[in-house]
C-alpha cells in the first residue's frame, strides 16, 4: 500500500485554506492508503510561540483533524513533537544540506524579508526537517497545497542526495498529491494572494467560523469599482471570489454572476452575500463538531497515545536502518 505523509503547522485554526489545500486531500486518502497526518508542532517554534499558545494550538488543530473526519483508526494521526526520531534523521539530513540552496528557498527568502530580526537556523532549515518528516516514514504522496511544491522537491534532492552519497536506494522520492490534478491555492478576502494566517484575520475564512464574523468578513471582502465595459477580464480580487464560490457554490449559481459580469449588471453585494450564504451552508457541520471535539480532553489524548505509538514502531524502524546505512556499529 501507499504511503502518504503530511502535516500542518499548529498556529491557530485551520482555515478553508488549509482544508480545501489539504484536509480534503487527506479525508480521501485515508480510505485506500496508509497515512501518516502529524501536527507540525517542531516547525511551529521557529516564531517562538509561548507554552501556553503553543500547546492550546496544538489541540486546535489535532480536534479540528477529527471534527473534519480523520479517523484514528485508518490513520496514524500524531504530533510530530512525539517522535523524537524524526530529530535525528533532520540531524543526518542537515550535513547534506547547503546553505545557498537553503538560502534560495521562496519561503525562506519570504520570511527575512518580512521578520528580519528572527532569521534563526530553524527557519533555515525548514525543509530539512519538513524532508525529516516525510522521508520518517519513506512516503510515496504528500497531500498538500500549491505553496508548498519547491519544499517538496527539496524532500526529493535530500532523499536522492542521501541515496547517491551512500550507493543506496533507500528512500523513494516523494510526489505533491491532489485528487484534482492541479495543486490548489485558495485565494484571501484582501484581494492579493493565498488565504493564510500570515497575511491576518480578516483574510481568513476559519471552518469553524462563528456565522456572524463569517457573514461579516466576506461582506467585507476587497472587490473593485465594478465592470467598465462588457466582457472585461476580472480583476485578481473579483477573480478570488468567483474562486472561493467555485469551492462551496453550484455550478448555475457561478455562472448567473458571471454572465451577470459580463454585461455589467452585477452587484458585488449581491455575490458576496450569496459566497457567505454558501460558505455557511459548508462550515455550519463544523462548527458544533470542532467546539465538542476541543473539549473532548479523553478523546484527544487517547488519539494523541495511539498515534504517537504507531507513529514510532515507522519511524524506528527507519532510523534503525539508516544509521546502519550510514555506518554507525553498535561496540554493545
Ligand atoms: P498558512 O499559510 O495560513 O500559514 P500553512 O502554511 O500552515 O497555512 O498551510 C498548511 C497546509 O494547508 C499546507 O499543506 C498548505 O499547502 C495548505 N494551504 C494553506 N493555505 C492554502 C491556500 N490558501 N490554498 C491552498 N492550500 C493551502
Ligand atoms: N511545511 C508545511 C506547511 O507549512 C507543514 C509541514 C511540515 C508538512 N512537515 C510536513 C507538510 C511534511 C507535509 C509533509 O504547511
Amino acid at each position: 500500500m501507499e504511503i502518504v505523509v503530511s502535516g500542518i503547522r499548529p498556529t491557530g485554526k485551520l482555515h478553508i485554506g488549509n482544508y480545501f489545500g489539504a484536509v480534503r486531500n487527506f479525508l480521501k486518502m485515508q480510505e485506500n492508503h496508509q497515512c501518516y497526518f502529524f501536527i507540525a508542532d517542531f516547525h511551529s517554534l521557529t516564531t517562538h510561540p509561548t507554552p501556553t499558545d503553543l500547546h492550546s494550538s496544538v489541540s486546535i488543530v489535532l480536534a479540528e483533524y477529527l471534527a473534519f473526519g480523520l479517523d484514528p483508526d485508518k490513520s496514524v494521526i500524531y504530533l510530530q513533537s512525539d517522535v523524537p526520531e524524526v530529530t535525528e534523521l533532520y540531524l543526518y539530513l542537515n550535513m547534506n544540506a547547503y546553505k545557498g540552496e537553503l538560502e534560495r528557498v521562496s519561503t525562506f527568502k519570504e520570511k527575512a524579508k518580512t521578520q528580519p530580526d528572527n532569521i534563526n537556523a530553524g527557519l533555515l532549515t525548514y525543509p530539512t526537517l519538513m524532508a525529516a518528516d516525510i522521508l520518517i516514514h519513506n512516503a510515496d504522496k504528500v497531500p498538500v497545497g500549491k505553496d508548498q511544491e519547491q519544499h517538496l522537491e527539496m524532500t526529493r534532492t535530500f532523499a536522492n542526495r542521501f541515496n547517491r552519497l551512500y550507493k543506496t536506494d533507500y528512500f523513494k522520492e516523494p510526489t505533491a498529491f491532489t485528487y484534482n490534478s492541479k495543486l490548489i491555492k485558495v485565494p484571501g478576502l484582501t484581494g492579493t494572494g493565498k488565504m493564510s494566517k500570515s497575511a491576518g484575520e480578516s483574510d481568513c475564512i476559519y471552518v469553524g467560523e462563528d456565522a456572524d464574523v463569517l457573514k461579516k468578513k466576506i461582506m467585507r471582502a476587497v472587490t473593485d469599482s465594478g465592470p467598465q465595459k462588457p466582457n472585461s477580464k476580472l480583476s485578481q480580487p473579483v477573480a478570488n471570489i468567483f474562486s472561493l464560490m467555485e469551492l462551496v457554490s453550484e455550478q448555475n449559481v457561478i455562472d448567473s454572476f458571471k454572465n451577470a459580469y459580463a454585461d455589467c449588471s452585477i452587484r458585488y453585494g449581491d455575490l458576496k452575500k450569496q459566497l457567505a450564504e454558501d460558505m455557511e451552508k459548508f462550515i455550519s457541520p463544523y462548527r458544533e463538531r470542532i467546539k465538542d471535539t476541543l473539549e473532548n480532553k479523553q478523546l484527544l489524548s487517547r488519539v494523541a497515545r495511539q498515534g504517537a505509538e504507531r507513529a514510532r514502531e515507522s519511524a524506528s524502524q527507519t532510523i534503525k536502518e539508516v544509521r546502519e546505512i550510514i555506518g554507525f556499529k553498535k561496540f554493545y
